[in-house]
């Protein structure tokens, strides 16, 4: 998608930030809670003019300058009580004042950016009361373009959040996990030249060779552009400093796939991060016209029958599946990087190999974190439960959202595979929608696993997703097996012979587990306590370990996490299955699956 298309089908464009120079808006913004979505109406409502009530001296029922106060980026739930369950339209009013260098700076490059890395969940944006843009596509980046001749030496720039769980929106009114609204990410202006790449990603490594790490591999460079003038002679050239390779290849439109082929490289192993500076640049006449520079792996899935591999080795997935809320007693969404670091060093203490990003796509930070790490990585957009495929708005929001997602993840070395769904239940047009998103990306990254998360229920003694008939399982490369003996079904002691049916794709447990509220009696042989949560997770371990060809296992989920689902006397709005507190209190079940991942691994080790 570029942006002329983009402006058309009214979704903003996907401008990938690399090393741009560009003016974080983050910090304090004004806010308004408006449950009834009045404003915009009429001219005395319309807060986007930023109109003041005295010097107006007129029925002006606003005044953005005496809004409350609100952190950008974080949802606005846990930063007021009277917001927690607060689910209409949020309003955000910035005044931007630049000096004359600053207004330079932003525009001296030709084209200005405003770019949200994140918003849940439908955005309008006026700047200085002009309309620049309005698209419904959740917790993805989004690039709405200013007219350099707008920017002035003051500004208004104001952004409208609707955060309704609405039946055609993705996830639709129910799902369990917290409904935390705005500009839950970073917001900042960025500024390019008139012609620019839009977005670049290494992706498709295929291994020729390999001698303990090192390689010989091909690869593909995806690269956009946008503003490519007509009947203009342009490159695109590829330099890896690295590794002293440069490629140069004339530009016929504004895309291209550039072939890497034969390079020596060192693989991107898990647990063995290996990353590359990477500097893309456009010449235009013999002249570079745009240059961004980025860190890129090498990195080979692949799966035969009911194996999985990566880099050629059989892999064991020790996963571990969060939620995008931060350690602490009022959750909330990540505020910044710390937080996000705070829960993936807390996942890798148990010696997972994988995080579950579920249930929607998270900020571009946790990529490049699992990049340098060396943490595979399952990303999904948020197609769960019920889902009124019919719709053609939800159809557009789950295409869009399918191709965003991978347009965003595909550069980067640490993803496993892409799920397009949850739990989803069989309903009008399911196959249809469905079929488009996972053909769309699997043309945008082929090398990659499609796959999405079942349910199976208990029957004649085994767990057989196959066997259930979902209308969406021929499109899926692994299977993703949400398993709860012992919570949602019968508790394994009651089922000795319970098996795990792994048919002819790779099947993988992504989610299992049971509530442990801290401070509960201990009582194993009762739901609804720590002991009992460990109890269960040894037995489900145990028909694990029995279970031939299983790709791996994910406890659901690493901490406990706010869901107004969870609404007994143990919950109370929280969903307790965490292997820690909503704090990060540890639980005795972190320290069994802990020993469980240890043991996997040497299991893999004498497999050899
Ligand atoms: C489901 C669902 C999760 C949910 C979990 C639970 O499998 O995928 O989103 O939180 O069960 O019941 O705790």
């Amino acid at each position: 998608m570029n942006s002329e298309q983009d402006k058309s089908s009214g979704i903003a464009a996907y401008l990938q930030l690399n090393d741009r120079q560009s003016l974080s808006l983050d910090g304090q913004w004004g806010f308004y809670a408006d449950n009834m979505g009045a404003f915009g109406l009429k001219r005395s409502r319309n807060i986007f003019e930023g109109l003041n009530p005295v010097e107006e001296d007129r029925a002006v029922e606003y005044d953005v300058d005496a809004f409350e106060q609100i952190s950008v980026p974080g949802d606005w739930n846990t930063q007021k009580k009277e917001w927690l369950l607060f689910e209409g339209f949020g309003w955000y009013a910035r005044r931007l004042k630049f000096n004359q260098r600053e207004l330079e700076e932003l525009k001296g490059l030709g084209r200005i950016f405003l770019r949200l890395d994140g918003v849940n969940y439908a955005t309008e944006v006026w700047w200085n009361g002009e309309k620049v843009g309005e698209v419904e596509l959740p917790f993805l980046p989004l690039s709405f373009e200013i007219e350099p001749d707008a920017c002035q030496a003051e500004n208004l720039l104001v952004i409208r959040v609707d955060a309704r769980r609405l039946p055609h929106r993705i996830p639709s009114e129910k799902y369990d996990w917290f409904n935390y609204g705005g500009l839950i990410r970073s917001v900042r202006l960025v500024s390019t030249p008139h012609e620019f790449i839009a977005h670049a990603g290494y992706h498709g490594t295929r291994i020729l060779s390999q001698q303990s790490g090192e390689a010989s591999v091909n690869g593909t460079y995806a690269l956009q552009f946008q503003g490519i003038a007509n009947g203009t002679d342009y490159e695109a050239r590829i330099t890896l400093p690295e590794l002293s390779y440069t490629q140069t290849v004339s530009l016929t439109g504004d895309e291209l796939n550039v072939a890497l082929e034969g390079i020596d490289v060192q693989l991107w192993q898990p647990g063995k991060a290996r990353l590359y500076a990477a500097e893309i640049e456009l010449v235009k006449n013999g002249t570079v016209v745009d240059k961004i520079t980025q860190r890129i792996g090498f990195k080979e899935v692949t799966w035969r029958d009911a194996e999985l591999f990566v880099n050629g080795d059989p892999i064991y997935l020790k996963g571990i599946a969060l939620h995008e809320e931060r350690l602490g007693e009022e959750g909330g969404k990540p505020r910044g990087l710390e937080d996000v670091r705070a829960l993936i060093d807390l996942a890798q203490e148990t010696g997972c190999n994988y995080l579950r990003l579920a249930h929607y796509p998270y900020g571009e930070e946790w990529l490049r974190e699992c990049d340098e790490r060396g943490l595979l990585v399952w990303d999904e957009i948020p197609v769960y439960w019920e889902i009124t495929y019919a719709d053609a708005r939800t159809e557009e929001i789950i295409y869009n959202s399918a191709v965003r997602m991978v347009e965003l993840s595909r550069g980067h070395p640490c993803i496993l595979c892409h799920a397009m769904a949850n739990e989803t239940w069989e309903l009008p047009e399911r196959k249809r929608v469905m079929g488009r998103a996972f053909d769309a990306i699997k043309k945008l990254d082929p090398s990659i696993p499609a796959t999405a998360a079942f349910n199976a229920p208990y029957r004649d003694n085994a767990y057989d997703v196959e066997s259930v008939g979902h209308s969406i399982y021929e499109f899926v490369d692994i299977v993703g097996l949400n398993e709860y003996g012992g919570w949602y079904n019968p508790p394994v002691k009651e089922l000795p012979d319970a098996r795990i049916v792994v048919g002819n794709k790779p099947l993988l447990i992504t989610e299992f587990g049971a509530a442990g509220p801290v401070g509960a009696d201990y009582n194993a042989e009762k739901l609804w306590n720590c002991e009992s949560q460990k109890r269960i997770y040894e037995e489900q371990l145990a028909l694990f370990e029995r279970t031939e060809k299983l790709s791996g296992w994910t406890p659901w989920a690493l901490k406990d996490f706010r869901s107004t689902l969870r609404a007994n006397g143990f919950q109370r709005g929280w969903n307790r299955k965490g292997l820690v507190s909503q704090s990060g209190e540890k639980k005795p079940v972190f320290e069994t699956v802990k020993a469980a991942f240890a043991k996997a691994e040497a299991a893999l080790a004498n497999r050899g």
